[in-house]
């Protein structure tokens, strides 16, 4: 049995194999599917963009660590009121390159403007240079909800400041904003465009952007060509491996 670690096997398995993903395919195997359940308890199911564990980068060492999901999102989308109802999800990510298939269940924490972080989340962050530094305090959210705004392309960074998404269209703007930039940040922390509409736009939009944290509790593993299936389960005093049958 693993002991209690936010490094634990099947994170050190999914990360290794992404990256050989996106070294062999590209960027769209971050691309993973999405289920939560509707208001009425149907299934809703969609793609959406893995961006990485909480605190980390793949390339840089930030000097954190955790074992939580980050995904970008509009908070007027269906999906966050779904969530807010019912927090269960599960993630199934299939990397071609490879071959193989995760299936990840759990919880998601949304946050934003308008949805406070819980604080059980904190343990699931680590500062490796220095333990004193955690559990985080509120601002290291908003922190990574800032990286996130800076990270995002301006064209995907200007929807946020449109019409709320999955409405009926009924007449597209014809001076409808498609790139917001940010020029640079001020010394209190504002993201500035040196357009004054453009300015109200990125206030807008970064209201309406959320994170959603995504714990995993249970990633049941397939890899295809040899049919092994691995069900790595989260217990009281750590994570418990069980091979399955395919
Ligand atoms: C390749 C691809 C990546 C996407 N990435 C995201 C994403 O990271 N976050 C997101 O909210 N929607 C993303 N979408 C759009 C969603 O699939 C979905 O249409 C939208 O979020 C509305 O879903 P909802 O009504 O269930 O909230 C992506 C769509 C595609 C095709």
């Amino acid at each position: 049995m693993d002991t209690m670690t936010l490094s634990p096997v099947w994170k050190k398995l999914l990360a290794r194999q992404l990256q050989a993903n996106i070294e062999k395919l590209g960027p769209s195997e971050s691309y993973v599917s999405l289920a939560t359940v509707r208001l009425d308890g149907t299934p809703a199911n969609r793609t959406v963009v893995f961006r990485g564990f909480a605190g980390e980068h793949h390339e840089h060492d930030l000097g954190w660590e955790s074992d939580l999901l980050t995904i970008t999102c509009d908070q007027r989308s269906a999906k966050v009121k779904e969530i807010k109802k019912n927090p269960s999800y599960e993630v199934n990510w299939w990397m071609s390159g490879t071959q193989e298939q995760f299936r990840l269940h759990g919880h998601i924490h949304v946050y934003g403007d308008q949805h406070q972080i819980d604080r059980s989340l904190s343990s699931h962050v680590r500062n490796t240079k220095d333990a004193t530094k955690t559990p985080v305090q509120a601002d290291w959210w908003e922190g990574e909800r800032r990286r996130q705004w800076l990270a995002l392309g301006d064209g995907l960074r200007a929807t946020f400041a449109q019409e709320a998404p999955g409405e009926p269209k009924i007449q597209e703007p014809d001076n409808q904003v498609r790139r917001l930039e940010i020029d640079n940040v001020d010394e209190q922390g504002r993201f500035c465009n040196k357009d004054a509409a453009k300015q109200a736009l990125l206030d807008k939009g970064y209201k309406n952007f959320v994170l959603l944290f995504l714990t995993v509790s249970r990633v049941d593993h397939l890899l295809l060509p040899t049919g092994e299936r691995t069900l790595y389960e989260q217990q009281q005093d750590g994570w418990r491996t069980v091979p399955l049958t395919g």
